[in-house]
């Protein structure tokens, strides 16, 4: 089984950036531990970052389909892009979507997901263990083949 997970933009600052709203923790850990889970789970992961829309678009369109569903933390996308959403739709995967950060407890223009509405669900809040638990979540999912 193969899951793309998409990073939206300004997370390869992860580390540095707003460290009291992300942590410290950099986009490499992050990946680190999500390829240690998903060896347990017997996953195959795809990674990609991008800060262009167009190209997490691009990328959600060549390797999307190829795999078996699609991990995806839009960042600042996830509260403007219909593009990307339209995207998530038209390759038809299951998409579980996931955020470090609480996004309902921040500014209001953050409660907002265009991508929460098409995806199986939302996990935010909980820092790196967001990316852990959705790894898990569309992991069974797909694995109950729904
Ligand atoms: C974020 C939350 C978004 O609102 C923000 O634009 C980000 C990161 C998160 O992981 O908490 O860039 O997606």
């Amino acid at each position: 089984m193969k899951i793309l997970v998409l990073h939206g933009p300004n997370l390869n600052l992860l580390g540095r950036r707003e460290p009291d709203v992300y942590g410290r923790v950099t986009l490499q850990e992050i990946e680190n531990d999500m390829v240690a889970l998903a060896g347990d789970l017997g996953v195959e992961l795809l990674f990609f970052q991008s800060n262009h829309e167009g190209a997490l678009v691009d990328e959600i369109q060549s390797t999307g389909v190829a795999c078996s569903g699609i991990l995806i933390n839009p960042a600042a996308y996830t509260h403007t892009s219909v593009a990307i959403r339209d995207a998530l739709v038209a390759v038809g995967l299951p998409v579980v979507e996931v955020h470090l950060s609480n996004i309902h407890s921040r500014e209001t223009f953050r409660h907002t997901s265009f991508i929460a509405p098409i995806a199986l669900g939302q996990v935010c809040g909980f820092g790196v263990d967001s990316y852990l638990l959705g790894l898990r979540a569309i992991f069974s999912h797909i694995e109950k083949g729904l």
